[in-house]
């Protein structure tokens, strides 16, 4: 009785065997037959009804079927392992012959880098770095450099306000007055940071840009010191002597003021529309600093005198680089912001 048991077990275990297809349906036999509550371990609870007699041969019975259906499934196992693993290195496969991927390094954006070149010059001819807020209150932007509330000069710089008196700040001249509670003279400074205006965008003028303030203030500062700093500057920054060409200019917080224009490298000065076809380009406004403005920093203007300067740090890049349009910056192409190194 028994013994029909065990052969029974035997083929129906041979046959489900035979259709498993997977690692899974062979784990889920392997529960089914040889689990502590599985069929095989049933089969012991039988041996209790048998003699003594025929108890061991039962037992070895019972054994050898134990140890058969082991063997078949763990040779399957081993088998369906293998075949999982072959089947991973054919469709896995390295090829060696494919061209390597193309890996972006980091570089400089070519206005830090003209932006750093300039912080290392105005630093090497003695100019310490300052740095003011870009967030900036109406006093520091404007009313303590000589604009009065109703200033029409105020209009030259369209500003974008946060609240009445808050404002992003228009230029780097804020940092003057700032420096002028900080220090006493002699000052010789420089504080570069961002800019903000809301103005039309063209290839020349952006709502947002760099620039670098220059300002000395000492007893007998003049206004050829302000020339000579700038000539030399210019010499440093382009390792050559370029043209340049000083018109006077109107900025309430210096008297004299000037403009200077550097000679257009991208047209050779011939015209484009980088320069407005007039073969120079605008790159900064000075003068200087008005006895009101040394008054609101501290300063006494009967005793001091002091030059400064706005000078604009993406024109200067155009001019380094010979790049046409100011808006190429702030696009992030990376295939333009590749190319520069200085
Ligand atoms: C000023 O900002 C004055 N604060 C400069 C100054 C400082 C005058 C100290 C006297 C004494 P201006 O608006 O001209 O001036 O700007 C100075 C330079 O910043 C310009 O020559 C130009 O190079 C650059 N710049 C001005 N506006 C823009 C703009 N929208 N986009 C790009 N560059 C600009």
């Amino acid at each position: 009785m028994l013994n029909s048991k065990i052969n029974d077990i035997r083929e129906k275990f041979l046959h489900e065997f035979k259709i498993a297809k997977d690692a899974k349906q062979i784990e889920n036999l392997k529960i089914k037959y040889l689990g502590k509550k599985g069929l095989v371990q049933e089969l012991m609870l039988f041996l209790k009804d048998a003699t003594s007699e025929e108890r061991p041969l039962l037992g070895k019975l019972i054994n050898d079927l134990k140890q058969e259906i082991t063997s078949h499934l763990e040779n399957s196992i081993k088998r369906i392992a293998l075949e999982e693993e072959n089947s991973k290195v054919q469709n896995e496969y390295l090829d060696v012959t494919l061209p390597g991927r193309k890996h972006f390094w980091g570089k400089s954006h070519p206005v830090s880098l003209v932006l750093n070149k300039m912080i290392d010059i105005a630093n090497s001819m003695g100019f310490s770095t300052e740095t003011g807020p870009e967030v900036e209150s109406d006093f520091y932007n404007f009313e303590a450099l000589n604009f009065s509330k109703d200033h029409p000069a105020r209009d030259m710089q369209d500003t974008f306000y946060i609240t009445d008196d808050l404002l992003l700040r228009t230029h780097t001249s804020n940092i003057q007055v700032r420096v002028m509670e900080k220090f006493k003279p002699p000052i010789r400074c420089l504080a570069p940071g961002k800019c903000f205006r809301n103005e039309n965008i063209s290839s020349r003028s952006h709502v947002f840009f760099h620039q670098i303030e220059l300002f000395y203030i000492d007893e007998h500062v003049t206004f050829s010191d302000l020339f000579a700093t700038l000539d030399e500057f210019w010499f440093k920054l382009f390792n050559k002597k370029v043209e340049t060409r000083y018109r006077p200019s109107y900025f309430p917080f210096v008297e004299p003021g000037v403009e200077a224009d550097i000679k257009c490298f991208i047209c050779s000065g011939q015209g484009c529309k980088v320069c407005k076809n007039s073969g120079w380009l605008e790159v900064v406004g000075a003068g200087m600093i008005h006895p009101n403005v040394l008054k609101a920093g501290g300063i006494d203007p009967e005793k001091y005198s002091g030059y400064a300067a706005g000078l604009g740090v993406e024109r200067l890049a155009m001019l380094m680089y010979g790049i046409n349009d100011i808006r190429m910056f702030t696009e992030n192409d990376m295939r333009f912001l590749e190319q520069f190194s200085l």
